[in-house]
C-alpha cells in the first residue's frame, strides 16, 4: 500500500489509520478483546501501518489492547496516541494538558502499549485551564527524552493552531472529516497545507453512519455514547435526522457505491483520501470483516464527476452545524 508522509517530517503511514475507540469498551458499547486483537494483526496483514490510541479509550484499555495485538510486531506500526484527556477512577475522564500530568501520562502509555516511544502524541483536546506554553513545553520534554518521534494536536482551530506554533513546531493536527463534516476545509485544511501539518482525519465513517449498517430503525444501547444522538458536536443521530441521514447514505451506497461495486464505506473514505490535506483517513473497527472491508478504500480513486455527484447528494444532510468551536466548547464525550 502507498504510504503518505505527514507533512515534511519524513514519517511515512498507511493512508488508512486503525483507530481503538471502538475497541475501548468504552461509551461505544460492548467489545470481546480478543476479536479487538484479531483485527488489529489482521489490519498489518492488510498494509496498516498507522495506529491511533488514547488513554482516554477505556481508561487505558484500547492502549492495552494495541500494545498486546503488536508484541512482536512493534517495528512494522506506527503508534500515535494522546494526552490531556485524564481518566479518572470517581468520574468521566476530564481535561488536564498540565506538564505534570503530561510527564506522568506518557509513562502509563508506554507500559500499556509495550514499547519505549510511540511515534506520535498529540495533545488530545485543549485546556483552557493550561497556558499553552506549559502543555507544549511538556511534549517537547517528552520528545527530547526520545519517548516520541512527533508532537502534534488535536481539535485546535487556527487560532490555537498559530498560538501553538509561536511556542514550538506543529508536526501532526488530528480532526474530524467526514461526509457529514466539512467544516475544515474551510480555514483548518489550508492552513496545514501552508505549514506543512499532516492531517489524521477521525471519524470518516461518521461513527458508524457512513457504513450502509443502520436502519431508520437502529437504536443505540445507552452505554453506547452515539445514544445522545450527537457526533462532531451536530445532532446527525438524533430523531428524524438520523433517520433523513441513513436513507441518504442508502443513495450514496445504490447510486455511487453499487455501480463501482464499492461498499459505502469504501466510498466515504476514498472521498476523504481525496483531500490533498489529509495525510491518513482513520476509521474504527472492532471486527476482521470491517477493516478488511475499509482498507480497500486506500486503491479506490473517484473522479471529479463522482466526487461532485457524492458531495451534492450529501449536501442535504439532516443536522448539521456550520461553525467549528473546539476550544472549550462543549463536546459531545469530555469536557
Ligand atoms: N482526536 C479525537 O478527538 C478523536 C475523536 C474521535 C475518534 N478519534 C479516533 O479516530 C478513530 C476513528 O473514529 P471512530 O472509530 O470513532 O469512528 P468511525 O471510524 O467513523 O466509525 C467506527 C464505527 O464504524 C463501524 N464500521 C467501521 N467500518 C465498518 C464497515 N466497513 N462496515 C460497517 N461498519 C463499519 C463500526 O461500528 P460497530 O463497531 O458498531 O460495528 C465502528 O465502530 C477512533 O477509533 C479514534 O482512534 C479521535
Amino acid at each position: 500500500m502507498q504510504q503518505r508522509e505527514f507533512g515534511h517530517t519524513g514519517l511515512h503511514v498507511s493512508p488508512i489509520t486503525l483507530g481503538s475507540w471502538p475497541m475501548s469498551g468504552d461509551r461505544y458499547g460492548r467489545i470481546d478483546d480478543s476479536e479487538a486483537v484479531i483485527t488489529i494483526r489482521r489490519a498489518l496483514e492488510q498494509g496498516i501501518t498507522s495506529f491511533d490510541t488514547a488513554p482516554a479509550y477505556g481508561a487505558g484499555h484500547a492502549e492495552e489492547t494495541l500494545g498486546a495485538a503488536l508484541a512482536g510486531r512493534r517495528d512494522e506500526a506506527v503508534i500515535t496516541t494522546k494526552c490531556g484527556i485524564v481518566p479518572s477512577a470517581s468520574g468521566p475522564p476530564g481535561r488536564n494538558a498540565s506538564r505534570a500530568s503530561i510527564l506522568r501520562e506518557i509513562d502509563d502509555s508506554l507500559r500499556r502499549l509495550r514499547t519505549d516511544h510511540v511515534d506520535v502524541y498529540l495533545v488530545h483536546w485543549p485546556d483552557p485551564k493550561t497556558p499553552l506554553e506549559e502543555t507544549l513545553g511538556a511534549m517537547e520534554e517528552v520528545q527530547r527524552a526520545g519517548k516520541t518521534r512527533l508532537v502534534g494536536v488535536s481539535n485546535f482551530d487556527v487560532a490555537l493552531l498559530e498560538q501553538a506554533r509561536q511556542v514550538r513546531p506543529i508536526d501532526v493536527l488530528q480532526v474530524g472529516y467526514n461526509l457529514f463534516d466539512r467544516r475544515m476545509e474551510r480555514e483548518v485544511f489550508p492552513y496545514c497545507r501552508e505549514h506543512g501539518i499532516g492531517v489524521m482525519a477521525y471519524g470518516s465513517l461518521a461513527y458508524g453512519l457512513l457504513t450502509g449498517g443502520f436502519t431508520p430503525e437502529t437504536t443505540f444501547e445507552p452505554a453506547d455514547w452515539r445514544s445522545n444522538g450527537i457526533a462532531f458536536g451536530q445532532p446527525i443521530l438524533r430523531g428524524d435526522n438520523f433517520k433523513h441521514n441513513v436513507r441518504l447514505v442508502d443513495r450514496l451506497r445504490d447510486e455511487v457505491g453499487r455501480p463501482r461495486d464499492l461498499s459505502v464505506a469504501r466510498v466515504a473514505l476514498a472521498w476523504v483520501l481525496r483531500n490533498p490535506s489529509v495525510t491518513t483517513a482513520m476509521v474504527g473497527a472492532r471486527v476482521p470483516a470491517e477493516i478488511e472491508d475499509n482498507v480497500g478504500a486506500a486503491a479506490v480513486s473517484l473522479s471529479d464527476a463522482e466526487a461532485a455527484q457524492i458531495e451534492s447528494l450529501m449536501a442535504q444532510a439532516a443536522g448539521r452545524v456550520e461553525a467549528f468551536r473546539p476550544f472549550g466548547s462543549a463536546m459531545e464525550v469530555w469536557s
